[in-house]
């Protein structure tokens, strides 16, 4: 039983691997978040609000309690996790206690994408029933806990039960109160080309927060944050992690305050958001995932991979081996024919890839990027054998076939443009903002979703298609819909979600050979809402190999290696100009979804053998780098070198990577302490066959060789 409810003490506790979460109910009936940690052994917690002393009389009591779903009730003044508009006009609500439920298992979120079991006991549900009885709004807080992770995942359910229309102007899927003001907030910020660099700073007495105003989860900030305690490290120390299950625009607020407490709320952002409800209608919202880590950053990031790997990915995608691919687009760009790919695929074959990706530009007359977004029709110049032909040729070689598409997006210069100009998000009388000279198809229509839906599938079905690359170039700008009365208007950016989501739902379980890999100007959102549909992310347009270290390291805060694609490109690297060795490049690259994205057939004799040999180690390690555990070792933020090891799902192997960014002279040897491994269970080092116990592995470490700049060292130890 992973789910308690004590009546005696009016409490609910759901504890699961080593986490509890304890809910009280207040006198009055709301909802407390009594705490949330490490494992109890009791829930017994009243008295920690009963005994709690009263400040001064002038200050309502409301500001120190600890609240479950705040929504400013008796002078809560602190950040508010929802607020409704009733008939009166004003947006108070006193959520109180009516029933509860407790499930085996989860609920799904209809139309959105979320976590989930493929057995009910995996994990229980708490249902919370709550109601306004002025106005009649209902709310329902849902609890998941998993056994495996003690991850909770929440959401929040809203109904109109009353005669009026009704105004949802915020709805956080989550807030939490912790105990305490000293923590740190750690989130990921970036831009084009530098996506999820962490950064860690202090909670104020105030308020701080990140979001996206941008229509998608966008490329400056995740939809993730962890609150820390100041001496906590990668291995050590507490940490909670806070991911919305969303890729539209998001709001993470936290502040500190003057009664010993911490709040931090997640959702949809209230700058882009309100919610009509007409009576008897329902709305909810995106999923939160919580998660706990006792033992420092490490700890909560391997607890986000291993749910998010294997219960938010679907498809037979999610446990299946992802193919050693080639992409063309940093070969070629625009400028291809079939007999230019085809020396590519010739290669390719040669050094035992598995996969050919035809990137942007084989469609309309697009010789460039200011054109022909809309029109999914092959170019014949390019092409004269057309998709079909190129795919054939591809599989003669015994490559899969892959093939770019950015369905959200239109051209003004298109056939899809000229024929349907009211099919973009935009605003009657205003300019239409263009972006890489592009407009954004309104997927809050249902006549635009059918449309995507139905070009995307004639090829898809016709063409002999095994990959999608699904890219997306520009965030929102004048985000009205054509269709929607005035009212609704600032629905259009949730209701382009719920329509990508049923478009990508709709698509994925036609075609569910198909494997889908989702892009946003590199990684402009990458976020586990697209992870539901596609289990891969292009991480970033910046394929520099000393670049990706930051980037890979950074994305794995949150997200496991199965999701991120990690390319070999050309040097001098397209986006920094920098050199780095085959081997380098390679040995940074089997950190993720391996590929290439260079023109192989200008290799050098050298470089293919280089890659060769990576490509054979690849195939042979990528089951521990994409199933198993993941630990960060060495930061490159910190420092000019980098580390990370795979321990193989069933403990059997480790891969250890070390990379050396710019070496110094006169240095002392380096020692990389492994981790995770079992003390007393001996190692075999693969390349020198020295064999070694776990716990000298873990505690004395591997001699890292003597290295120079911008240089790797992998090192495969497998348990005798
Ligand atoms: C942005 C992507 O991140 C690139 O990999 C490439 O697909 C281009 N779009 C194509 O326009």
């Amino acid at each position: 039983m992973l789910i308690t409810y004590s009546a005696s003490s009016r409490t609910f506790h759901l504890a699961a691997a080593d986490v509890s979460y304890v809910i009280g109910l207040h006198d009055k009936g709301f909802p407390m978040n009594l705490y949330w940690g490490a494992r109890l052994t009791s829930a017994d917690l009243g008295y920690l609000w009963e005994d709690c002393p009263l400040g001064a009389s002038f200050d309502p009591q409301a500001n120190r309690y600890p609240m479950e779903y705040p929504t400013g009730a008796w002078g809560d003044h602190r950040i508010p996790a929802c607020r409704i508009q009733g008939a009166y006009g004003d947006v108070v609500t006193q959520f109180l206690y009516v029933s509860h439920e407790i499930l085996p298992g989860k609920p799904s979120l209809p139309g959105l994408p979320a976590t989930y079991v493929e057995d009910p006991s995996e994990a229980e549900t708490l249902l919370l029933n709550l109601e306004d009885a002025l106005t009649g709004a209902k709310v329902q807080l849902s609890y998941t806990i998993f056994a495996a992770t003690g991850a909770i995942a929440r959401s929040v359910r809203f109904e109109n039960a009353s005669q009026e229309p009704m105004r949802l102007v915020e709805a956080a899927s989550a807030s939490v109160d912790l105990f305490g003001t000293d923590w740190e907030l750690l989130h990921l910020w970036g831009g084009w080309a530098i996506e999820r660099t962490p950064q860690r700073l202090p909670i104020p007495r105030g308020e701080t927060g990140i979001s996206s105003r941008r229509g998608a989860s966008g490329h400056e900030h995740n939809p993730f944050a962890a609150l820390l305690r100041p001496e906590t490290t990668e291995s050590q120390g507490e940490v909670y992690g806070f991911s919305l299950v969303y890729s539209g625009s998001f709001a993470i607020r936290a502040g500190a305050n003057a009664y010993e407490s911490t709040r931090l709320t997640l959702g949809l952002n209230p700058a882009d958001f309100t919610w009509l409800l007409e009576p008897g209608e329902t709305f909810v919202t995106p999923e939160a995932v919580l998660v706990y880590g006792a033992q420092g950053l490490n700890s909560m990031s391997q607890k986000f991979h291993s749910l998010y790997r294997s219960r938010l990915c679907r498809g037979v995608w999610r446990d299946t081996p992802r193919p050693v691919l080639v992409n063309n687009w940093e070969a070629t760009y625009f400028g291809f024919d079939e007999d230019k790919l085809m020396a590519i695929v010739d290669r390719a074959a040669e050094m035992g890839i598995e996969l050919f990706v035809l990137d942007d530009g084989w469609f309309g007359v697009r010789n460039t990027d200011n054109c022909s977004l809309g029109d999914w029709v092959v170019n014949k110049k390019k092409l004269p054998n057309g998709l079909e032909g190129l795919s054939k040729k591809v599989h003669a070689k015994g490559l899969k076939f892959g093939l770019w598409f950015e369905p959200e997006m239109v051209s003004p210069d298109s056939d899809l443009y000229r024929a349907h100009p009211d099919w973009c998000l935009h605003v009657p009388g205003r300019e239409r903002t263009e972006c890489r000279q592009q407009l954004i198809l309104d997927l809050s229509r249902e006549d635009v979703c059918r449309y995507i839906v139905d070009a995307v599938s004639a090829i898809l079905s016709t063409c002999g298609i095994d990959y999608v690359k699904w890219d997306m170039n520009r965030n929102f700008t004048e985000a009205g819909s054509a269709l929607l009365p005035p009212q609704r208007q600032r629905e259009v950016s949730h209701r382009y979600m719920l329509g990508l989501y049923r478009v990508l739902e709709e698509i994925t379980s036609r075609f569910p050979q198909v494997l889908f890999e989702s892009c946003s100007g590199g990684g402009g959102r990458f976020d586990p809402g697209m992870l539901y549909y596609m289990p891969q992310t292009w991480t970033s347009d910046d394929t520099d190999a000393m670049e990706r270290l930051k980037l890979q390291y950074g994305t794995s805060i949150v997200y496991p290696a199965s999701s991120m694609g990690a390319h070999v490109s050309a040097v001098p690297n397209h986006q920094t100009g920098r050199t780095t060795s085959m081997q380098t490049r390679c040995d940074v690259a089997l950190g993720g979804n391996y590929g290439y994205e260079l023109d192989l057939s200008k290799l050098s004799a050298e470089d293919v053998a280089t890659a060769k040999a990576s490509i054979a180690l690849v195939k042979e390690i990528r089951g521990i780098v994409q199933q198993g555990t993941f630990t960060r070792l060495v930061s490159p933020f910190a420092g000019n070198s980098a580390a990370w090891q795979f321990l193989a799902p069933d403990g059997s192997e480790v891969v250890a990577c070390y990379f050396s960014v710019l070496s110094s002279p006169n240095r002392s040897v380096i020692r990389l302490r492994l981790q995770g491994l079992e003390p007393q269970r001996r190692y075999r080092d693969l390349a020198t066959g020295r064999v070694y116990d776990g716990s000298v592995l873990m505690g004395a470490g591997l001699i890292v060789p003597a290295m120079q700049d911008f240089s790797s060292y992998v090192a495969r130890l497998r348990a005798e």
